[in-house]
C-alpha cells in the first residue's frame, strides 16, 4: 500500500470503529458516558479522534508487513516460533538491561494495573495513588474493598511526592505515580523522581506508570526501570498502544523485581504458555521494538505538532500545561460548549474532570486536526 492509500485506508477504518462502536473509556469521571458521544456521532464517517492519545501515524510499516507474514500461524497457539511471547520477554530483558523474569505481559498495560490492583489490594490494604491520574489501579482496588487515597497534585499541577511519602502507613502496599502524567501531561523531574523512588520504596511498593515516556527525548534517561536492577521494589508499566501505535492489538507490559513478577504471573496466567498475548500483538510488538526510525518519527512529529498546538494557544491566550506526551491539557474556560462544539464538528476529545472542571485534554492529531479544531474555536467569544 503506498503512503496515501494507506492514509485513506487509516482514515477509513478509524472513522468506520468510532461510528460503530466507540466506547471511551472514562477513568476520570461518569460526566462524558459513551452513550451521549456516540449518539452525537452517529451517522458521521470522518471523526476525529482526539480522544485516546493514540498515535494518528498508525502502527508502523514493518508491523503491517509482520502481520501479513505471521497471520498464517493464527490456527496455532503463540509459542514456540520466533515471534513467541518468551521472544518478546527476551528481547524486552535485552533492551532494559534486564532478564526475561523481569517481565510481565499483558493484554495492554491494562490487564498488569489490574493485576497489581488485586495482588496489592484484596486484602482491604491502603493504596496511595495521585489525582488526577489515570487510575486505574484505584479504581479497580476500591471495587475489591482496598482504602484507596488519592493525594492532589500541587497548584502548579505537579505530583505531591512529599504528601504522598507522608501518607504511608503499615497498612500502605503500593504508592503509584504516573509520569508523564496522564491527563495533564506533566512530568517529574528526573533525579527528583529516582531519589524519591530509591528512598521510599524501602517503605512500600511503587508503581511508575510509563504508558507515555517514548514520548519525551532521552527517555531511556528518564525511566525508573533500571532501579529494579539496583534491587528496589519498583514496577514499571509500559504499552504498546501510545507511541508505537498498537492500541488495538492490547499489548503492554510490567516490569519488576523477579520475586514480584513469578508471582504475579503464578497468581494471574497460571503459567499457561498457550495463554500468553496473542500471536498478532506479540510479533507486532517485537518488530515494534526493533524499529527505531519509527519511534524516532513519531516522537518528532509529536513534539512538532504539540509546539504548533500550543504556539495557537498562546495566540488565544488560553492557559495550558507544558505537555511532556502526545496530548496537551488546557483551559477552555467552559468545558460544557466547547465540548458541545467539538462534537458538532465530529472531535471527540476529553476533558471535564473534577480537578479542573474546565479544562479539556485533546491528543496531537494529525496537522490537519490540529488545523480544523482551532478553526471552529476561532472567535468564539467565551473562549
Ligand atoms: C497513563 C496510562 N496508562 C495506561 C493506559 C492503558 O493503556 P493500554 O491498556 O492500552 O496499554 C493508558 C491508556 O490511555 C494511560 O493513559
Amino acid at each position: 500500500m503506498d503512503t496515501i492509500n494507506r492514509r485513506q485506508w487509516l482514515k477509513n477504518s478509524l472513522a468506520t470503529s468510532a461510528g460503530l462502536s466507540l466506547l471511551p473509556l472514562n477513568v476520570f469521571s461518569e460526566t462524558d458516558t459513551a452513550h451521549t458521544r456516540k449518539n452525537q456521532i452517529d451517522n458521521n464517517d470522518s471523526v476525529r479522534r482526539l480522544l485516546y492519545n493514540e498515535n494518528h501515524l498508525g502502527p508502523s510499516k514493518s508491523v503491517e508487513d509482520i502481520i501479513k507474514q505471521v497471520t498464517f500461524r493464527s490456527n496455532r497457539y503463540s509459542t514456540f516460533y520466533e515471534y513467541d511471547a518468551n521472544a518478546l520477554k527476551q528481547l524486552i530483558a535485552e533492551q532494559e538491561g534486564l532478564k526475561p523474569e523481569n517481565v510481565l505481559l499483558g493484554h495492554g498495560s491494562f490487564e498488569p494495573l489490574i493485576w497489581t490492583a488485586t495482588h496489592f489490594g484484596s486484602k482491604g490494604e491502603q493504596i496511595i495513588v495521585p489525582s488526577p491520574t489515570f487510575d486505574v489501579i484505584g479504581l479497580f482496588a476500591r471495587k475489591i474493598g482496598a482504602n484507596v487515597v488519592p493525594v492532589e497534585v500541587d497548584s502548579d499541577f505537579k505530583m505531591n511526592l512529599t504528601e504522598m511519602e507522608s501518607r504511608i502507613n503499615p497498612k500502605t502496599s503500593l504508592l503509584t505515580l504516573c509520569n508523564p502524567n496522564n491527563p495533564t501531561g506533566t512530568a517529574i523531574e528526573t533525579d527528583t523522581l529516582k531519589s524519591f523512588c530509591r528512598m521510599v520504596s524501602d517503605k512500600t511498593t511503587i508503581l511508575v506508570d510509563e504508558a507515555y515516556i517514548h514520548f519525551m527525548n532521552s527517555w531511556k534517561e528518564k525511566s525508573m526501570a533500571p532501579l529494579i536492577t539496583e534491587g528496589k521494589n519498583i514496577l514499571i508499566t509500559r504499552t504498546f498502544s501510545k507511541i508505537y501505535g498498537l492500541a488495538g492489538l492490547r499489548i503492554g507490559f510490567m516490569l519488576g523485581p523477579e520475586s514480584i513478577i513469578a508471582e504475579m504471573e503464578k497468581k494471574f496466567t497460571l503459567g499457561f504458555p498457550g495463554n500468553m498475548p496473542n500471536s498478532l500483538s506479540v510479533a507486532s510488538a517485537i518488530v515494534s521494538l526493533k524499529d527505531d526510525a519509527f519511534l524516532e518519527t513519531s516522537r518528532n512529529n509529536n513534539t512538532k505538532i504539540r509546539k504548533e498546538f500550543c504556539n495557537a494557544l498562546d495566540a488565544m491566550g488560553l492557559n495550558y500545561l507544558g505537555s511532556e506526551a502526545n496530548f496537551v491539557y488546557f483551559d477552555v474556560k467552559n468545558f460544557k460548549p466547547y465540548k458541545e462544539l467539538m462534537l458538532k464538528n465530529n472531535i471527540l476529545l476529553a476533558g471535564g474532570w473534577p480537578t479542573k472542571p474546565n479544562w479539556a485534554r485533546v491528543t496531537m492529531g494529525s496537522e490537519e486536526d490540529i488545523s480544523f479544531l482551532f478553526d471552529k474555536m476561532k472567535g468564539k467569544k467565551w473562549l
